[in-house]
């Protein structure tokens, strides 16, 4: 079993910051925010967004680095150590959820690969309207159950020799993310019409404000973005030497993670902006970047492919590193209880997991009834994702916040952070993680759950969220029985599985 005393550790300080900062920066801030960001209409999204980084990702963050540094655990024993038994069952529960969002997060990445090599190929063949139907191909080509085993692969030796491995990719991949993205920042406000964009997104809208629906996708996107909830930073931080500076090193990875995403909204609304486009508000989250923006590149007035492979690109590095990470989190876990080598455990999470990308995969490929099935997996996967992204790490974060604040005692955790940090936390961070946390994120999960059960509650005047099956909403009552079936199966063997795994018998004192 592998003990505090001789676990490994960063080889630099500055390892750790780029290898955390990777995790955090990925598709979350390419795809993702941009998406919301459109969604939840520009000027509205960001003052929701930077209130819920301050008052939510922030503390946490700082929670999550400081409970896997102390104890030298990934979450489950972290968990343990501090606040026993509730803590580890939770902790595995997400990881679980950790599992399933590294499978789709994989599959995500390895359309965006075969979308980066088509660049090459004929993709602006037929002018630009050819990049929607150049993904449609993708989507429903074999190719991409290879790309998603090749992304699996990549990820296996990446992390083959744990801290050292992750630091020599992260040392290349992170500065050369920043690169890209900092020169398609330069190309799209220098087109005509793209500095709108930016006065889109960064103009506040007061009235938009009002809608809980904003702030709710605010949150998550926080926590999707920071990668909390998933015990990615507990996994992280429990490579680092005890006497860190836990405070710095959050402030610095959640600066450089919401920079990062500032500059890649301004990227993307201003590539949007310059060729009018408008994805309007049921673009699914997916098309937005790999159709929509491909599709404003194809316009440019020069050097095309060699931007959208850039694109492309930058999506495969920067996913590359976060997908690692999240992946880190089962296996620093799985090793810390069982004592198992990391070979035997980097072998069975890839397997588990490489099948589950590529069951999201395949729907796309396959017919039914002679129909295709595209709908029904592109919805899976949205699916997943609507409860993934809008539900499981929020829980996750509500009962860490609980757990640590009132079980194992927030006052305790900040003294220790505080001995070996620069700036100290006051007390006001007690009363943060013990209640504020705690009661933002139920608030929150409580009009999830009542715009799910359809009280789209135009009573309230709140505009119901749902989730998209091809082009068409979908709220609870609209929705045929499948997805429920899915997602409570999902449940059920996330909770047995979890109940399993905190009751087997080798458990650790
Ligand atoms: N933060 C990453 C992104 O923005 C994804 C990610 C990595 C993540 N680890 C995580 C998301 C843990 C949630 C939880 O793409």
């Amino acid at each position: 079993m592998s003990t505090g005393a001789n676990r490994a550790i960063w080889g630099s300080k500055i390892g750790f910051v780029l290898a955390a900062s990777g995790s955090a920066i990925g598709l979350g801030n390419i795809v993702f925010f941009g998406a919301n960001a459109y969604r939840y209409g520009g000027g509205a999204f960001y003052l929701p967004y930077l209130t819920a980084l301050l008052v939510l990702g922030l503390p946490m963050m700082i929670v999550e680095l400081a409970i896997g540094q102390q104890e030298r655990r990934a979450l489950p024993g972290a968990m343990r150590r501090t606040c026993g038994k509730t803590g580890e069952f939770f902790a595995w529960w997400s990881l679980l959820n950790a599992t399933i969002i590294a499978m789709y997060y994989i599959t995500i990445l390895a359309w965006s690969a075969s979308m980066m090599f088509k660049s090459f190929g004929p993709l602006f063949a037929d002018g630009a309207a050819s990049v929607g139907s150049t993904f449609g191909g993708v989507l429903t080509s074999w190719m991409t159950v290879v790309f998603t085993i090749g992304i699996w692969a990549l990820n296996v030796l990446f992390l083959s020799k744990g801290t050292r491995t992750i630091e020599a990719v992260v040392k290349l991949f992170v500065p050369l993310m920043w690169v890209f993205m900092l020169m398609l920042v330069v190309r799209g406000l220098t087109l005509d019409g793209g500095f709108d964009g930016l006065l889109y997104l960064f103009t506040p809208d007061f009235e938009g404000i009002k809608s809980p629906g904003v702030w709710q996708g605010a949150c998550s996107q926080i926590f999707f973005s920071l990668s909390l909830g998933l015990g990615t930073m507990t996994a992280y931080a429990s490579y680092l030497p005890k006497k860190s500076d836990t405070v710095t090193n959050a402030g610095m990875v959640s600066f450089l993670n919401c920079s990062f995403e500032f500059i890649a909204g301004v990227a993307i609304f201003s590539i949007l902006f310059a060729f009018s486009m408008h994805p309007g508000q049921d673009t699914g989250t997916l098309g937005m970047s790999l159709v929509v923006v491909p599709t404003g590149i194809a316009q440019f007035p020069a050097m095309q492919t060699l931007i959208a492979f850039a694109f492309f690109l930058l999506m495969v590095v920067a996913g590359l590193t976060s997908s690692i990470s999240i992946i880190e989190s089962p296996v620093a876990a799985l090793q810390d209880k069982f004592g198992w080598s990391r070979r035997k455990t980097l072998a069975l999470v890839t397997i588990f997991g490489a099948a589950g990308s590529v069951a999201f995969a395949l729907p796309q490929m396959l017919t039914i009834n002679d129909q295709p099935a595209q709908p029904l997996g592109i919805s899976l996967l949205e699916l997943f994702d609507h409860w993934a992204f809008g539900y499981s790490l929020l829980v996750v974060g509500m009962v860490e916040a609980i757990l640590i604040g009132h079980i194992y005692g927030i006052k305790k955790l900040r003294e220790k952070i505080n001995a070996h940090s620069r700036v100290k936390l006051g007390a006001w961070f007690d009363f943060q993680i013990k209640w504020v946390v705690p009661v933002l994120l139920g608030i929150v999960l409580l009009f999830n759950i009542a715009e799910e059960c359809g009280l789209t509650i135009e009573a309230l005047g709140i505009s119901g969220r749902g989730f998209y099956i091809g082009d068409s909403k979908q709220t609870f009552d609209g929705l045929s029985a499948m997805p429920i079936v899915v997602f409570l199966t999902w449940f059920l063997i996330t909770l047995v599985g979890a109940l399993s795994i905190t009751a087997h018998k080798g458990a650790q004192k």
